[in-house]
Order: C-alpha cells, then sequence, then structure tokens
C-alpha cells in the first residue's frame, strides 16, 4: 500500500508527531478571557485559578486533596520529603521508571534499591520488594497511563508505604495512595509545564501546601521546601483543558484501538497477566518488539518514515550513567523491557490515514524491509 501526504515536497519532510497537546478554538477564547481576568487583577500565582484547577481535579479524581505545582518532579519531591521528614530512609523504586523517581529520593538522602519488574507486567514485583524492618517507601511508576492497583493489597500487608508517579496515569491513579501528575505538554491534559500533588492524608496536604512555598508557614520557614508554585496562567490553561478531559482520552483510546486492530502486537494484549488487574486511560500506544534500537536512528525517529517516537521515555533506571556503579541490584527485566518498547504517535488530532502509514511502517520494519528516505512519496 503506498500512503500520499498532501502539501508536496515540504510536506514530505514533515514528520508525523508523536504528541501534539489538544488546543481548539474554543479552548483559545476561553483561555484568553481567563488571561484578561488575571491581568484585570494583577494575581499571577496562588489565585482563583490555581484553587479552581485543584477542585477540578479533586471531583475528577475522587482525591480529597490536590495541591498545583510547578512540575510532576516537585510534587514528587514534596511527597518524598513528607516521608523523609517522617523517617523513612530507603525508597524501593520501580527499576523501569522515569529519572524524577530517582533523583529525588537521592536528593533527600534516601538508600536506593532498584526492585525489578515483573515477568510479563511493566510493573514493580511485589514479590521482589524485601520483606525487612527498614523503613522503606515503595515508589511505583504507572507506565503508559496503566496502574496496577492489585499490588497495594500486597503492601498493605507488609505495611510499606507507597508513592505513585503518575505522571502518566491522571484519572486512573489508585485512590489509597499519594500520587503525583504531570501536566507537561506531552501529557494528557497540559499547563505547558505543571504536576500536582494528589493525597487523601491531610496532614501531607497541610505540608505539601507549605512546602510548594519555601516551607514557609505564616512567616517562617517550618518546613522542606522549594519555590514549586504554578502561576495563574499556567492554572487558566490546565482549567480550560480539564473542560475536554474525558473528549481527549476518548479520542486518545480510539486511536489505539485503531492501531491495535492494525498491528496485532499492541497494547492491553502485552500488558495482560495471570490474574493483575489493570486500570488504564489508554492515552498511549505502545509497540513491543524484541530489539526497539534497530527501529530509531538517532534515538527518536523512525527516519526512514519520518515519524516520531518516544521509545526510551520509559528507562532502566539502574544502568542509567548518573546511577550506574552506585547500586549493585541486578534488575535484567527491566533491562530487556527497556528495549522492546516503542511509543508510537498518538494525540487527539491524529488522523486515521496517518494512523495506517504509521502502522504500514511498523509492518515494513517488522518485515525488516526499510524503505530509504529517497523512496518517500508524498501523500493525500
Ligand atoms: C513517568 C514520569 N515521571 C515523571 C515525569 C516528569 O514530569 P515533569 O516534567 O512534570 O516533572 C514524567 C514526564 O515525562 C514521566 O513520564
Amino acid at each position: 500500500m503506498q500512503y500520499y501526504r498532501e502539501g508536496g515536497e515540504e510536506a514530505m519532510r514533515s514528520i508525523v508527531r508523536c504528541f501534539k497537546p489538544y488546543i481548539n478554538e474554543h479552548m483559545v477564547k476561553r483561555y484568553k478571557w481567563y488571561v484578561e481576568k488575571i491581568f484585570e487583577t494583577g494575581i499571577l500565582t496562588g489565585g482563583e485559578y490555581t484553587e479552581k484547577a485543584e477542585k477540578e481535579l479533586s471531583r475528577l479524581t475522587g482525591m480529597k486533596y490536590v495541591v498545583l505545582t510547578n512540575s510532576c518532579t516537585s510534587a514528587l519531591e514534596i511527597i518524598a520529603s513528607y516521608y523523609r521528614a517522617k523517617g523513612y530512609d530507603t525508597a524501593y523504586i520501580q527499576a523501569l521508571g522515569f529519572g524524577s523517581t530517582y533523583l529525588v529520593f537521592k536528593k533527600l538522602g534516601y538508600r536506593i534499591r532498584f526492585i525489578d519488574v515483573h515477568e510479563t507486567a511493566y510493573f514493580i514485583d511485589p514479590d521482589k520488594i524485601p520483606n525487612r524492618d527498614e523503613k522503606a517507601v515503595v515508589v511505583v511508576t504507572d507506565l503508559f497511563g496503566y496502574s496496577y492497583p492489585e499490588l497495594n493489597k500486597e503492601l498493605d500487608e507488609k505495611g510499606i508505604p507507597v508513592i505513585r508517579d503518575s505522571a502518566q496515569a491522571l484519572g486512573v491513579a489508585w485512590n489509597n495512595n499519594d500520587y503525583a501528575v504531570s501536566f507537561h505538554a506531552i501529557k494528557i491534559v497540559t499547563s505547558g509545564e505543571g504536576g500536582a500533588v494528589f493525597t487523601n492524608n491531610e496532614e501531607l496536604y497541610m505540608y505539601a501546601e507549605a512546602a510548594r512555598e519555601l516551607g514557609i508557614i505564616g512567616r517562617r520557614h517550618m518546613t522542606y521546601g522549594g519555590s514549586y508554585m504554578m502561576s495563574e496562567l499556567e492554572a487558566a490553561l490546565l482549567l480550560v483543558q480539564l473542560d475536554y478531559f474525558d473528549y481527549i482520552k476518548n479520542r486518545l483510546r480510539e486511536n489505539v484501538e485503531r492501531y491495535d486492530k492494525l498491528i496485532p502486537t499492541m497494547y492491553d494484549n502485552i500488558l495482560e497477566d495471570k490474574g493483575i488487574k489493570y486500570r488504564h486511560n489508554g492515552i498511549q500506544a505502545v509497540l513491543i518488539t524484541e530489539n526497539r534500537d534497530q527501529w530509531s536512528i538517532r534515538g527518536q525517529l523512525l527516519d526512514h518514515y519520518g515519524i516520531q517516537t518516544y521509545g526510551t521515555s520509559a528507562k532502566d533506571l539502574a544502568n542509567e550513567p548518573i546511577v550506574a556503579g552506585e547500586d549493585r541490584t541486578e534488575t535484567p527485566i527491566a533491562e530487556k523491557k527497556y528495549r522492546e518498547h516503542v511509543i508510537l504517535p498518538n494525540y487527539v488530532e491524529l488522523s486515521d490515514i496517518e494512523i495506517q502509514y504509521v502502522s504500514e511502517a511498523v509492518k515494513q520494519i517488522l518485515a525488516n524491509k526499510k524503505l530509504p528516505r529517497s523512496e518517500w512519496v508524498p501523500w493525500k
């Protein structure tokens, strides 16, 4: 099958992007209206839009408390510092994750232990978490918009608090945990940069409110903290985006289902496991292939086809250069899974023809039939 792109030479050189925030005309209008209000009052931070967005997120997720921050990494740091102040000094970190989790816990002086992931699932394996007396927290990363709630029951029995890096999983993270979400531009809804702490624990909520503003309560520095506020301009954009949360989620899910029909090795199949129940928001189209490296030239592009991918978004943390040599834990499954996954383009406005084009490219690569760049044809 041949695919043609509109727009001649120019379009031929363009790429199919991996992510693209959804911003429609109505959103732009509404956002401008918010911005005018913000400029009228002159309250650029810590104002009514921050509060409104927090309330809306609480309503959407069923979590009692939400504290907006300038990134998911800051939100994770706040949660990690709360537990550190309570005497927790060891972090069992899911070995397949994202740099934020390692960096934040390291910075706070936790002893780091990477825990390998499950044989078939992309989650920390509860059987590999030691039964020791250490004051430890478990750090789970909800990759690809998937969450694995059953894990909690097992850890509850061990009495270990779970902190979730749910950067990619707004709307699915399990209700009993403290977690952080990202509103970075490549996430399901965005404020440009941004994040939030979600908790049902009033004490952590109070702590987080102070910690995002240098730990100041009243006029005194009372706790650990940073300069981690989200601005009103970002909060207003987030509010606009949250109106479309369900729409965006459904569209992304539909795209994933379209891919699923065209490339049978996709998605739900690969995360399925005996008895493990997942929840997901279906935001990422994930392809699993033996050797991911053959897919990308210079790391991030299916170059011959002009398709952008982020195959490296989940890291094999124990083998990242900054970590290497520090933690001797062997995490072979995480290492293998890191090499297996490719994240394919998915965003609201991705067209059917683009999905077909990507799927066709995937099939050709699987069949080892790489088309050189010069053979690209414009499509319409
Ligand atoms: C799993 C995970 N954790 C943490 C982050 C960091 O988010 P932020 O850029 O908001 O700090 C990301 C961002 O891509 C992520 O995917």
